[in-house]
């Protein structure tokens, strides 16, 4: 009966063995109702993937390029009547951590960035604070690096970075610090009670993004570089690497008399500040490069007056709200992932340096730094 009624009040309803029924109106009104949601819909997905892929081609392509030549003044009291008339100029190169092969190009660039920046700098010394390379086939582009500025009055000195060392699967990185913390957090379940143990299953993932967040990336190590190859060619260019040493820093002509020390990589290396300082008179000036700046939890530090490191890249992302989304580093607090600050009596200087690993780059643009030393 029901069925005769529909038939009756619109006979296109019917169907018949066999047929296919064409488009009916009720069809065509839904498609004019949900049309404009859809196209509004696609819209908004088509901006989003737009947005996207500008951040990531910026990331990708151009901040990593955009190396800026900053400035920065340090005051060493304690250097009073020992530095030139008019300061110490010091040009801070670090982290171009060089690849050569498929990155080549973009590494020339780089280099000529540099060079342009520093086109007729006149300065005391040229640092370069670790992180050289990033396999052996980038040498010779560390060579054309420190061909391209100018030459400094007074020499050339470094230190060598983790990166100068090992070779890391950092892909592996994300999955490795899971399991670590899911380890961590098998290990604590016992102690917890029942309510709690829910706390934390429930927190899970955000406990695990801030872990990772402060924690150095576990990239697994795949290989090493020939760091012998790498110090026999910066000694023929020119540079000393201070490898835990110390360097009497004296030109009585020009009324210079400072010390300087290097110290070997915290994580890759075997860094011992005492055997660097150990020969340095008490109370005399002194600068250390260290590729680290977790070199600061050293109990010599506070033999230091200043501290000249990388190895942060600056956070390299930098996430609105969150900040950088790792540092790299444990005892280094995370507003100071690059610049100025004071550690007891150590000034510390850290910069974000002008190359990276994995190359991206946001909102922690590349730098490389000229710093005057003053009294
Ligand atoms: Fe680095």
């Amino acid at each position: 009966m029901l069925h005769r009624m529909i038939n009756q009040a619109d006979p296109r309803q019917t169907e018949l063995p066999g047929e296919v029924q064409p488009s009916s109106a009720p069809s065509a009104a839904t498609n004019s109702t949900l049309s404009p949601l859809w196209w509004g819909g696609a819209a908004v997905l088509a901006g989003g993937a737009a947005a996207a892929l500008g951040l990531l081609t910026y990331a990708l392509q151009v901040e990593p390029l955009d190396i800026r030549l900053e400035r920065l003044t340090v005051r060493l009291p304690g250097a009073a009547g020992r530095l030139p008339q008019g300061g110490l100029r010091i040009l801070q190169l670090s982290d171009s951590h060089f690849h050569g092969g498929k990155y080549n190009r973009r590494e020339l660039a780089k280099i000529e960035r540099v060079r342009a920046l520093t086109a007729g700098l006149d300065y005391d010394l040229l640092f370069h604070t670790g992180d050289f390379i990033h396999f052996d086939s980038g040498l010779e582009n560390v060579l054309r690096l420190l061909n391209a500025v100018p030459r400094p009055r007074l020499g050339s000195f470094g230190v060598f970075g983790n990166h100068d060392y090992t070779h890391y699967a950092m892909q592996e990185a994300l999955p490795r610090m899971w399991r670590t913390f899911q380890a961590a957090e098998r290990m604590r379940d016992p102690q917890r009670g029942p309510l709690a143990r829910i706390a934390a299953a429930a927190t899970r993932g955000p406990r695990y993004l801030r872990y990772v967040r402060n924690t150095p990336l576990d990239g697994r190590r795949t290989g090493g570089n020939n760091t012998d190859r790498l110090t026999t060619a910066l000694a023929q260019w020119g540079m000393t690497l201070l490898h835990n040493q110390g360097f009497h820093l004296v030109r009585p002509e020009l009324g210079l008399d400072v010390y300087l020390a290097g110290v070997d990589d915290v994580i890759e290396g075997r860094p011992r500040l005492g055997d660097s300082v150990c020969d340095i008179p008490d109370h005399a000036p002194l600068i250390l490069l260290s590729h680290n700046p977790d070199i600061i939890a050293s109990p010599q530090l506070p033999r230091v007056d200043l501290v000249l490191s990388g190895h942060t890249h600056g956070g390299q992302i930098r996430v609105p709200f969150w900040g950088p989304a790792h540092t790299q580093v444990e005892f280094v607090p995370r507003q100071h992932v690059s610049g100025f600050f004071r550690h007891g009596r150590t000034q510390v200087y850290i910069t974000r340096g002008m190359g990276e690993g994995i190359p991206l780059r946001f909102r922690a643009r590349p730098q490389i730094t000229l710093i005057e030393v003053t009294t």
